[in-house]
């Protein structure tokens, strides 16, 4: 069987073989661009990247080898791997693939290479597609000409331009489907224009392909005379690649990390986001703000004289000056800002929608901090591009939201700076990335709120009534006894003459709280409240006690972390459901259970058991007098 004449990756080879140093030299040099493909369900983007790859003549062997070990499974003859399979094969890659964010395909042509971010599975979703595009230097948006322009269509074309991708190509695919019809195409083309237009997007090129049969992908096709653009793959050829766009610009690096290898060295490692360094310049380390000069600019190949942006380097300091992980080095005579309170874009990506006040994980340039959303300002329709009213943001939804982050962070705005105004939420108990998110400003309060310092400090405070202030924070689920016990452990303290205050889940929500129910959203926003209030209570010299059921372990968390160290004790009122349910002192369970309650916890709303409580009291064992006779011990001999 010859196969080199027959199979794409052999050309390659033939090549290779011919001239080894002169084809190695003009692959090296090659510009790479990187794009991605996006659209709607079944606008053929599987096929038409098999087009590009089968119609460059140059698929990588790793690929071909697990096309032909397909290809052998389905009974045919390795070698004889012929367009329909390639599909096939990457389709079914797809389907394996349902876990993985985003497939990186390789291809090349003589002129250039290229690496096409194809977002496997679900296409529902938004996630793949936003981290495909966060790389990007051009989008190539497929719209299947017998739908024209969908939802899907400008959700994706919304979130390419967000994203700052300014090298648009819509592929108007499937022509062989509507008789290669020119009217149908000038149709398409005038409907996005004016979605196009709406969104500020400057500039598409227009394209009609049919992916499947090869038409203007490698070669202008006769079955659209009319069509008097470049074909696909010339126009990804010549497009311009984004590699200067950080060149200019103020010198910023985020430092990665601190490499001290002995006393005598203190080398800070990064890569250039922007601008340009060297040895002798000033700069200026933020958040603190402190400023030194550069001593030496480490690489792989020795010490540099200069260093730009995309540059991986160590830089070292002429003095002593704080700077760690996460900081971010900049020119000394043109700093990032710093703030802790943002306006910013969110593209929400979890199936659990997003709740206002939750702590979340915020990674931005190579620091990670705490931050919380509030209610979002508005949503966008991506229909309409009108602004909604909105009390949090579901799967796939674009809203505008104040954030604030449990500490200053130097950023610019996405806009200017996608590098440090770019950031992604994570799920701090899952650990899954939640949204992705572009930050447009600070907000002014952030930096005209300070800190007042006051005379009689919280020390003042707690040392006047002769006790170290607490919270005990009473967890578990509705009718489990948290009251009754927390009102037993207030008496015996105050008893003993200490000052206590009970803040209590029922009496609490008739006054501060009257504005909140039970859904998610809402028992976040009150735990919330009442973390802060407790914490403020500590200020005055305190001991807090709180009775709420206190479903979700991240808020649980929050109020910890709200608390100075040692103050908190958290106590698990651990009462099987069962039991609670059993004793039904207000008679809710009975409700429950026949639907004229809805979000009961532990009915149809979820109770996150402790993980690590300080103290669990177990009241089927032990009587509420027992319980809080124990607790008040904890209290007394922390
Ligand atoms: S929490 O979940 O936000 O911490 P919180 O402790 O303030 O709840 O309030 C719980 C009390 O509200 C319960 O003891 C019960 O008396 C009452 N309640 C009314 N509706 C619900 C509900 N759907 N789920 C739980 N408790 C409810």
């Amino acid at each position: 069987m010859d196969s080199t004449t027959k199979d794409p990756v052999y050309v390659a080879d033939r090549l290779i073989a011919e001239d080894i140093d002169a084809y190695l030299h003009q692959h090296q040099h090659k510009t790479m661009l990187r794009f991605i493909t996006c659209g709607s369900v079944d606008d053929g983007k599987s096929t038409l990247i098999g087009r590009l790859l089968y119609d460059s003549k140059m698929i990588f062997e790793d690929q071909l080898a697990s096309l032909e070990r397909d290809s052998k499974s389905v009974g045919t003859q390795a070698g004889e791997i012929d367009f329909a399979l390639l599909v096939d094969g990457l389709a079914a890659e797809r389907e394996q693939g349902i876990t993985i964010d985003v497939a990186y395909r390789f291809f090349a042509t003589d002129k250039r290479k290229f690496i096409v971010a194809d977002t496997p599975g679900h296409e529902q979703y938004t996630r793949n597609m936003v981290t495909g595009a966060s790389t990007a230097d051009l989008a190539v948006i497929l719209i299947d000409a017998r739908q024209g322009v969908l939802t899907q269509t400008r959700r994706h074309s919304y979130l390419v331009h967000l994203l700052g991708i300014r090298n648009i190509v819509l592929a108007i695919n499937k022509m062989d489907l509507v008789g290669y019809s020119e009217d149908r195409f000038h149709e398409i083309v005038r409907d996005y224009t004016q979605f196009a237009r709406q969104i500020g997007m400057e500039a598409f090129l227009p394209i009609p392909i049919s992916g499947l049969k090869g038409d203007n992908i490698v070669s202008l096709s006769p079955a659209m005379p009319w069509y008097q653009g470049p074909a696909l793959l010339a126009h990804l050829e010549e497009a311009p690649v984004n590699t200067s766009r950080m060149q200019d610009g103020a010198f910023r690096m985020p430092v990665q990390w601190v490499n001290r290898p002995n006393l005598d060295f203190r080398g800070f490692a990064g890569q250039v986001g922007s601008g340009a360094v060297r040895p002798g310049d000033a700069i200026r380390v933020l958040p603190s703000g402190k400023t030194t000069t550069v001593k030496s600019i480490a690489s792989f190949d020795g010490d540099l004289p200069l260093a730009v942006a995309g540059q991986s380097i160590t830089l070292t300091f002429a003095d002593e000056v704080d700077c760690s992980r996460g900081d971010v080095i900049t020119a000394a005579d043109a700093p990032c800002e710093v703030a802790d309170q943002f306006e910013a874009t969110l593209i929400w990506m979890a199936e659990a929608e997003m709740l206002p006040g939750r702590p979340y994980l915020l990674k931005i340039g190579t620091q990670t901090v705490t931050a919380t959303v509030t209610e979002p300002k508005y949503e966008v329709n991506v229909n309409t591009l009108d602004h909604l009213a909105a009390k949090t943001l579901g799967l796939n939804a674009i809203g505008v939201v104040n954030l604030s982050t449990d500490r200053p962070i130097p950023f610019e705005s996405y806009q200017a700076n996608p590098d440090l105004g770019g950031f992604i939420l994570i799920d701090r108990m899952t650990n899954a990335t939640v949204a992705a998110g572009l930050i447009h400003f600070a907000l002014r309060r952030s930096q005209n709120i300070h800190w007042q310092a006051l005379d009689i400090n919280r020390e003042a405070h707690a040392a006047q009534k002769t006790q170290k202030p607490a919270v005990v924070w009473f967890t578990g689920l509705s009718g489990s006894g948290k009251s009754t016990i927390a009102n037993l452990v207030e008496k015996k303290l105050h008893a003993m003459g200490k000052h206590t205050f009970l803040l209590d889940g029922d009496n609490v929500r008739h006054g501060l709280n009257r504005d909140l129910g039970f859904t998610d959203a809402d028992r976040v926003e009150n735990i919330r409240r009442v973390g802060e209030v407790a914490k403020l209570m500590t200020d005055a010299g305190l001991i807090v006690l709180t009775a709420f059921i206190s479903p979700f372990r991240a808020e649980r968390r929050m109020v910890r972390e709200l608390m100075v160290e040692g103050e908190f004790m958290e106590v698990f009122v651990d009462t099987p459901l069962e039991v609670a349910e059993a004793r039904d002192v207000k008679g809710l369970y009975r409700k429950a259970r026949a639907g004229q309650l809805k979000n009961f916890t532990g009915i149809d709303s979820p109770y996150e058991v402790p993980e690590a409580p300080e103290l669990t009291v177990n009241t089927v064992q032990m009587t509420a007098e027992e319980a809080a006779e124990r607790i008040v011990q904890a209290i007394l001999s922390r």
